[in-house]
């Protein structure tokens, strides 16, 4: 892993430290860990982690990519990967004004969370009842990101 992101010696502990952490699935211990990195290196460590990450699933082929195309953004995503909390987690905005004061929190209640498909419509969980009823009236390619999982590349419009 160190050769192939070719980390410097001064990281290499504390880099594998935290990967060690998240490997297990030991998130305090991880948190504790990276608390311990100069502020001006963590930025470079969560590149780098972030890089790691990607290239351990391109080799086992779980990741997709999520193109929000207003914002010209490009996410990488797991596989099953949520489309709302994807974009909310990479400061993609897929509100409108009623939608942020007025939004359900994710559960398919408010409608509010409305993206457009431009691609990969083919690479999404299939349309769920919700979906059915809240965008009855709605063009075939408009889903509820709360509702959408993604399973392979996709574009994507906010606020359609
Ligand atoms: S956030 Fe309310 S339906 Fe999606």
């Amino acid at each position: 892993m160190q050769e192939r992101l070719g980390l410097v010696d001064g990281f290499d502990v504390l880099f594998c430290l935290v990967f060690g952490c998240i490997e297990n699935g030991s998130q305090l211990a991880c948190l504790a860990a990276l608390g311990a990195f100069p502020p001006r290196n963590r930025r470079l460590f969560l590149r780098l982690l972030q890089e790691s990450v990607k290239a351990d699933q391109e080799q086992t082929g779980d990741i997709s990519m999520i193109k929000f195309l207003k914002e010209d953004r490009e996410v990488i995503v797991a596989d099953g990967a949520n489309l709302r909390q994807k974009a909310l987690e990479n400061g993609v905005d897929i509100y409108t004004f009623m939608g942020k004061m007025m939004n359900c929190g994710g559960y398919g209640q408010c409608g509010t969370c409305i993206v457009e498909i431009e691609e990969g419509m083919e690479n999404l969980s299939p349309r769920t009842d919700v979906e059915n009823r809240k965008l009855k009236k709605k063009p075939d390619t408009y889903r509820l990101a709360c509702q959408t999982l993604v399973n392979g590349p996709v574009s994507v419009n906010t606020k359609p």
